[in-house]
């Protein structure tokens, strides 16, 4: 009798998002912190895990998460609707040097990473200069926003998806913000982020990590149609306007 009892406390006291509070998010994206930095991999990975690296299957013991990794920066974003995390690391002293963009997704039963996708870039990669990214991304304020004043989900994604839309379809209408700077590759935009943005380019398979707190979320993408070029846009947004973006493409225009 006591085991049945027991399991239906269980069931009660454990609904289905609560492997997916913000600590656990927290300690996610320590754990890959740590495993970039050391090589020695700290995340717990279910069996079945998806690990990619430019969009392509990658093997966690030989791929990037066993390279230690000297990092000057880095900045996350806790997705808890999703239950998951989005890290950009930036590394311009390390050799190689890298930009790296990671979304990691967790199983909300078990708490362990099911997927885990990396956008890497280095020397050669579409204006890769770790350096200037680097420089740039240290200017920019990326401050929680406060409470009163948030966007929902909706707004942020609406205002991100409305950018990359644009690529193929130059009538959609974007929320510019004022000003609005992109760090693309390591090449900076600004005041104004609606230059260089090219026509006739589809943006697909787009997987999104979107933290209401700081206004932003990451979409990693193919770009330039399903067998597109590996690549990470990320977007804050302010009282809904796009106020900065960074991107990381793998490979050259
Ligand atoms: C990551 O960034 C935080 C500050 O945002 C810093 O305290 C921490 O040391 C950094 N971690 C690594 C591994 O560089
Ligand atoms: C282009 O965007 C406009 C404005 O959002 C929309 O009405 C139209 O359906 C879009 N065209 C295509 C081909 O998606």
């Amino acid at each position: 009798m006591l085991p049945v009892i027991l399991g239906a406390l269980a069931l009660l006291a454990s609904p289905t998002t609560a492997q997916c509070d913000v600590a656990i998010l927290q300690q996610t994206a320590v754990d890959y912190l740590t495993t970039a930095t050391t090589g020695q991999n700290k995340l717990s990975l279910a069996d079945s895990m998806t690990y990619t690296e430019n969009a392509k299957s990658a093997n966690t013991k030989s791929g990037m998460l066993s390279k230690a990794l000297k990092i000057s920066h880095n900045r996350t974003l806790l997705d808890t609707t999703q239950c998951a995390t989005y890290t950009e690391l930036i590394a311009p002293d390390n050799t190689p040097p890298y930009v790296i963009g990671t979304q990691i997704r967790l199983d909300t039963a078990s708490g362990k990473v099911n997927k885990l996708e990396s956008i890497i870039t280095t020397t050669g990669d579409w204006f890769f200069d770790a350096k200037s990214t680097l420089s740039y991304s240290l200017k920019e304020n990326r401050d929680p926003i406060p409470e009163a004043k948030r966007d929902t989900r909706a707004v942020i994604k609406a205002a991100a998806d409305a950018y990359l839309d644009l690529f193929n379809n130059k009538s959609v209408k974007v929320p510019w913000g004022n000003p609005c700077e992109r760090v693309e590759g390591g090449h900076y935009f600004g005041p104004d982020c609606n230059v260089g943005v090219p026509s006739g380019v589809q943006l697909v398979n787009r997987r999104y990590v979107c933290d209401e707190t700081v206004g932003t979320c990451d979409v990693m993408l193919a770009f330039g149609g399903a067998s597109g070029m590996p690549d990470s846009h990320e977007f804050r947004i302010e009282g809904g306007k796009i106020r900065l973006v960074h991107t990381i493409t793998a490979g050259k225009m």
